[in-house]
Parts: structure tokens; sequence; C-alpha cells
């Protein structure tokens, strides 16, 4: 029998992942204890994720210098001392980038090759298909009619979210790099349009292609194509943001503030106008009144006197020196 190819990280990367960041290392295939299953590894999963694990950012946690590189793989069992799992039988596991993986039985997924190609279940059958289609449906709440657009259009996120929201009734714009991708996205994927910001302007492009704003944006990019699409928010859109291709190999935070803290924290962010709500205004005055009449709610006036001191107290406002709600006192009550 061969030995187990394993690849490990050497170093921690810096910007883009090299080749020198890793190092091939071999040896003996282990053989599989109590509840355990020997594999040998048929697709291994390369996913945008491990760039955060590298630099130790990644919720999942890290992986460092000198231990083995983590990814999700497609194997088959070669023994098993499970009872659920038999050899020949087909499994998902984060065996990581090896060859020939023991993987604890309760850590494998069984999967059945006649639901759709093995290598499928690391795409748009796996985590990726799942990321685009609870992304979309529960977070996008895309509706028939809606102009949907996503970004990294030709990935595996990317294509099956424009895909289902095709499904759903949508008008679809990929963003996609590369021309090539773009052909893809509109010739094989069945997106109406396709924007490239390589070889074009991309808000160029998406005001051609979205003349009339976005209703759903799915962001799997950040940075200036974040911004680009944000610039053409309809009324009451939804953005989901999925991931930040524009910043995985940088260290540095970028300006102002970062879609990370929002996906870590599955928070969700809405636009407030208050004009919308103005049928709750008399629900409000009868209830905040109360409050204060009963003393539970407090409040400071910044006031200024005579009109002639507003330019001076508006200025204050402006530069934060306010306490309070700015007032003018323009005559008496
Ligand atoms: N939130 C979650 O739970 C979750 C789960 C899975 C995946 N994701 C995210 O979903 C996104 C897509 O994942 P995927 O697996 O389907 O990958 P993918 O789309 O196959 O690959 C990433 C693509 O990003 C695009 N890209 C745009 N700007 C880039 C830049 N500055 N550097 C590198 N690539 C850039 C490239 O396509 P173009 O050249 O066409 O732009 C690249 O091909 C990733 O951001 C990933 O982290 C999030």
């Amino acid at each position: 029998m061969t030995d187990n190819t394993k690849v490990l990280l050497k170093r921690q990367s810096t910007g883009i992942p090299v080749a020198d960041d890793f190092e091939i290392t071999t040896a003996p295939i282990e053989a599989a204890g109590d509840g355990e299953l020997q594999c040998e590894t048929i697709y291994l999963s390369l996913d945008p994720y491990l760039r955060g694990k590298i630099s130790g950012r990644h919720m999942s946690g890290a992986v460092l210098p000198g231990q083995l590189m983590a990814g999700e793989a497609i194997s088959r069992v070669l023994v098993s001392n499970n009872a659920g799992f038999a050899a020949g039988d087909i499994v998902a596991a984060h065996s990581g980038w090896q060859s020939h993986p023991v993987i604890e039985a309760a850590h494998a997924r069984k999967l059945d090759p006649a639901v759709g190609p093995l290598s499928t279940f690391l795409g748009i059958l796996g985590m990726p298909g799942l990321t685009a289609y609870a992304g979309l449906l529960r977070l996008g709440e895309p509706k028939s009619g809606d102009i949907v657009v996503v970004s990294a259009a030709s990935g595996a996120v990317g294509s099956l979210v424009g895909q289902i929201a095709k499904i759903k009734g949508c008008r679809i714009v990929g963003i996609a790099g590369a021309a090539e991708k773009c052909a893809w996205v509109t010739g094989v994927a069945g997106f109406d349009e396709a924007v490239s910001y390589k070889s074009g302007d991309l808000r160029k492009g998406l005001d051609r292609a979205c003349p009339d704003g976005i209703d759903v944006y799915f962001d799997n990019v950040g940075g200036d194509m974040l911004q680009a699409a944000m610039e053409r928010l309809s009324i009451g859109a939804r953005v989901v943001l999925c991931g930040l291709m524009a910043q995985y190999n940088s260290d540095e935070m970028p300006p102002g503030p970062n879609p990370a803290f929002i996906i870590k924290a599955r928070a969700t962010v809405r636009g407030m106008v208050v004009y919308d709500h103005e049928d709750l205004r008399e629900e409000m005055v009868t209830e905040v009144s109360r409050w204060l009449r009963e003393g539970r709610i407090q409040y400071l006036e910044d006031r200024a006197e005579g009109l002639e001191n507003a330019p001076r107290a508006f200025s204050r406002l402006m530069q934060g020196k306010n306490v309070g709600k700015a007032i003018v006192v323009v005559g008496g009550e």
C-alpha cells in the first residue's frame, strides 16, 4: 500500500498564499482504531475560508505552521471499524489535505453517489450550495420580478445563488472578472446579464444591467464591489453579506465598517428612514409622554438663547459640542 501524503502548513502566508507556504510530507498510512474509518481521499475542497484559517481569523479556528492543512474532502472507506459504514462507502469529512485519512465515524457523513456527481458534494450540493440556498432564500427573500445581483457569479456560491433566484422568477445579474466567466454565467448558467469588473467599468456595467436598481445583492467580495452595489440599492433591498474575497489576503483592516463583524454575528442590518414610520407617531407620543410623566425617561437639552445665536449653536452641534438636544430659545414659552 502507498503512504499517506500530507500537506502541512509551513508558515503563515503573507498576502496571497504561495506554494512555499506549504510542505508535502509522507508517512505510513495509519490503521483505523475503534469507531474509525481508514479512507482514501477522492476530492479535496479548496475554499476561501481556508485563507482565514491560515491567518487565524476564521471562526472555525486556525491552522498553525506544522499542522495538517484543513479542508473538507470526499473519501472512499477502505476499512471500517464502525457498524454504520462499510468498505466502499463514500463519505464527506473535514479530513484535511491528505491522501489517506483516518476519520472518526462520528465526523463522517455518508453520501449517496446516485444523488449527483461526487465532486458536487463539495460544491453546489455541499457547503457552498447550502450557503447559496440558505443565504438567498432565507436572508435574501427573493420575490418574483426582483433584480438580484451576485458577485463572484461563476463560483460555487454565486452561480447557485443566481440560478436559484432565476428559478424563483427573478432577473439575475452576475458580477465576474474574466470574460470567460461572464460568458459562462450568461451562456450556460442562464443569468440575464453579466458585468465584468475587469474588462469594463463596474459601475457603468451595473447601471446598464440594473437601470432600476438592485433588490437583492448577494455579496461574496466586499470592498469596492459591495460599495458599488450599495450605491444602487432599491427601496426595501436586501443585502446578504456572505464573503469577503477582496480582503482575505490582507492583514490590514479595510477602512470603514468591516462587514466581517456583521457576518460573524449573523447580524441583520436594515436601513431606517423615519418617514416610513409615521403610522407609529400617535402611539409613540402616548407611550413616551406617559413614561416621561412617570419619571422613567430622562432627557438633556443644549439651549442657545436668541435666534442670532442659532448659527453658532448649529456650528457647535455639527462639531459635536452640544450636550443633549440642540434647541434655540427664540421667544418665551
Ligand atoms: N458566509 C458563509 O458562511 C460562507 C460560506 C461559503 C462561502 N462563503 C464565501 O462565498 C464566497 C464565494 O465562495 P466560493 O467558494 O463560491 O468561491 P469562488 O466564487 O469560486 O471563488 C472566489 C471568487 O471571488 C472572486 N473575487 C473577487 N474579488 C477577488 C479578489 N480580490 N481576490 C480573489 N478573488 C476575488 C473571483 O471571481 P471573479 O474574478 O469572477 O470575481 C474568485 O473566483 C467567498 O467569499 C467565500 O468566503 C461564505
